[in-house]
């Protein structure tokens, strides 16, 4: 009697290990295996959908939307305009500015000098091959073969040396006549600083030599222009 009961024992208990394993099993296979994400509707990256009005299953992002560190709060800094109202999209009555702004400066720890080396590297980079290295519209490019409906512009005419800087920086941004953006390869700070260097050009190629004689302080005895030539 005893023995029948434990034998029966034995093997209920064998079948509730296999059960409890054979669920067990069965529960990790459905928790691993649905699909339904995969599965689901949805609209995938740049294909159509009926669902939208225009069609497009890629939706803009909406009006006035700013990615994470991409408030651009200073216009000055950022369109090298003033004193606009944005109506429609677009900047209306702006002016250009006068002199660099801060937040130029200080992306060269306000270093003034700093801010022109790093100017003339950039100039002479991007800007050098059409424009030649002192500005005067007669790089590389434009000596040999450049085809374009106006020739390359050289800084050192009276309207472009009378030019506010901040056209300068909008020229380079948003490109002029036939000459292109160069945005996409110049970032922000660094047009600025192009901008500092095109001024040091036009200085440089439109000296007063009255300003090196040696009476003037400021040159502290440089010698004068004709001197210097020899
Ligand atoms: C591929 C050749 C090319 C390159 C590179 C180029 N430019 Fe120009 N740029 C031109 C041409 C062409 C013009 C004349 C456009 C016109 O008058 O329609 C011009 C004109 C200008 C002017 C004169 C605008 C005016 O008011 O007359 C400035 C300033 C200027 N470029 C700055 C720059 C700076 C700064 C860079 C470098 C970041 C640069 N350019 C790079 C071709 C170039």
């Amino acid at each position: 009697m005893e023995l029948t009961n434990k034998t029966e024992n034995r093997s209920r208990m064998r079948r509730m290990a296999l059960g409890m394993a054979a669920g067990s099993v069965g529960l990790f296979l459905l928790a691993g295996c649905h699909i339904d994400m995969w599965v689901q509707k949805k609209v995938k990256p740049q294909t159509p959908s009926e669902f939208f009005a225009d069609g497009s299953g890629s939706r803009p992002p909406l009006a006035h939307t700013i990615a994470r560190g991409g408030l651009k709060t200073d216009e000055q800094y950022f369109t090298g305009y003033t004193g606009g109202q944005m109506q429609d999209g677009r900047l209306v009555g702006a002016t250009y500015v006068e002199t660099i702004p801060l937040a130029a400066y200080r992306a060269f720890d306000s270093d003034k000098h700093k801010m022109l080396e790093r100017g003339r590297e950039r100039f002479d980079i991007f800007c050098s091959p059409c424009h030649g290295k002192i500005g005067d519209g007669k790089g590389m490019i434009a000596l040999r073969g450049f085809n374009s409906k106006r020739p390359v512009g050289n800084y050192h005419t009276e309207r472009l040396r009378k030019m506010p800087i901040g056209h300068f920086y909008d020229v380079i941004t948003n490109g002029y006549g036939t000459m292109t953006p160069r945005a996409f390869q110049v970032e922000q700070a660094d047009r600025w600083a192009i901008a500092a260097y095109i001024r040091v050009l036009q200085t440089s190629q439109n000296a007063d030599p009255a300003d090196l004689l040696p009476e003037k302080p400021h040159t502290m005895g440089a010698p004068a222009p004709e001197a210097a030539k020899e």
